[in-house]
């Protein structure tokens, strides 16, 4: 880095823990480098920075100064790792644009999480197919899926399934109204040799489908990770319950529910409310920590993750 550089120093040493926390075992991970709304950096709250190795992808959430861009490019750029760095313009009233400062950027890529293979691509306008943050949650159900039958319902691109899948479940099945995400899902099961016949897909409105989705069931384990706000397919507030009333029908007697919510403006108090009206019949066990490259100073501003186990009652 150049004497002159106008980076703070906070900033590249936060960088720099963070790629060395992404290369396990000789292999470069997905990491966030950089969480701006954490507040860490009070004047960087508008700046994410995602490592999709060999890509840094910068995005920014408001205009920051040019010399600071430019200075933060040739910082990634500088690593031997980095062959591409991509900057992302968007933001609410902003439009989406896309520059490719330094390198190249393939409109289709492979990452690995937690040794496993995700297609990604980082040139899309809203997702590029794998939510970083939700790592922990992937590792739990990986961890917890041995002999399990899994319904991953709101499953994108059928990320937890894999976890499982590699985990040890007997089965799993991925709802998800967007066949184009089911689609990648599919590759993705295949990027990582995973019996062909052990997942199912189901391309519906899940809110109107019960009867399908619960036929394969009962189930032992049921990922429940919706949007926060889509409207003409799910809004939180209003259908998050509707999907809770469904789960005694749908889960074996000892099942565990894994349950998110990524609006950064309700608590999980959201969730403990819903299941203490809808599910009286499960029980609360673990609210998961955020990954540490997502940590926030509010944790009830991450993306919350809480596991429940039905009991007996
Ligand atoms: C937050 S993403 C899910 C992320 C995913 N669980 C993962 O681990 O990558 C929300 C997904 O819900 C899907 N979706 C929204 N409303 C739906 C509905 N009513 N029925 C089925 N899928 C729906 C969207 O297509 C989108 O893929």
């Amino acid at each position: 880095m150049s004497d002159t550089s106008v980076l703070p120093l906070q900033l590249t040493a936060w960088i720099d823990h963070q790629f060395s926390q992404s290369l396990i075992a000789g292999e470069w991970e997905v990491r966030r480098l950089f969480h701006g709304r954490s507040g860490v950096i009070d004047e960087l709250r508008a700046v994410v920075i995602d490592w999709l190795a060999p890509v840094a992808v910068i995005r920014l959430y408001a205009d920051v100064e040019a010399a600071l861009l430019a200075d933060l490019v040739a910082f990634l750029a500088a690593k031997e790792a980095v062959q591409g760095v991509l900057v992302q313009e968007r933001g609410r009233k902003r439009e989406t644009k896309f520059n490719i400062p330094y390198g190249q950027v393939s409109e289709v890529m492979q990452v690995l999480e937690s040794g496993l293979v995700y297609q990604i691509e980082p040139l899309q306008f809203q997702n590029f197919g794998l939510f970083l943050d939700m790592r922990n949650g992937r590792n739990w159900l990986r961890a917890h899926a041995q002999g399990a039958k899994v319904l991953n319902l709101f499953s994108y691109t059928c990320a937890f399934s894999v976890a499982a899948i590699a985990g040890g479940a007997e089965s799993v099945v991925n709802v998800d109204v967007s066949k184009r995400a089911l689609t990648i899902g599919r590759k993705n099961h295949q990027l990582n040799n995973q019996d062909k016949a052990a997942s199912q897909f189901m391309p519906y409105d899940m809110l109107k489908s019960w009867s399908r989705i619960k036929k394969p069931g009962p189930y032992d384990i049921v990922v429940i990770d919706p949007p926060s706000f889509q409207p003409g397919s799910f809004i939180a507030e209003r259908d998050y319950c509707k999907v809770l009333r469904r789960l005694s029908q749908l889960t074996t007697a000892d099942a565990k529910v894994m349950l998110c919510h990524n609006d950064p403006e309700q608590s999980s108090q959201f969730i403990r409310t819903l299941m203490a009206t809808q599910c009286r019949e499960f029980v609360f066990e673990q609210h998961l920590p955020v990954p540490e490259d997502f940590a926030e100073q509010d944790v009830e501003k991450s993306v919350k993750v809480l596991i429940y186990k039905r009991t007996a009652a």
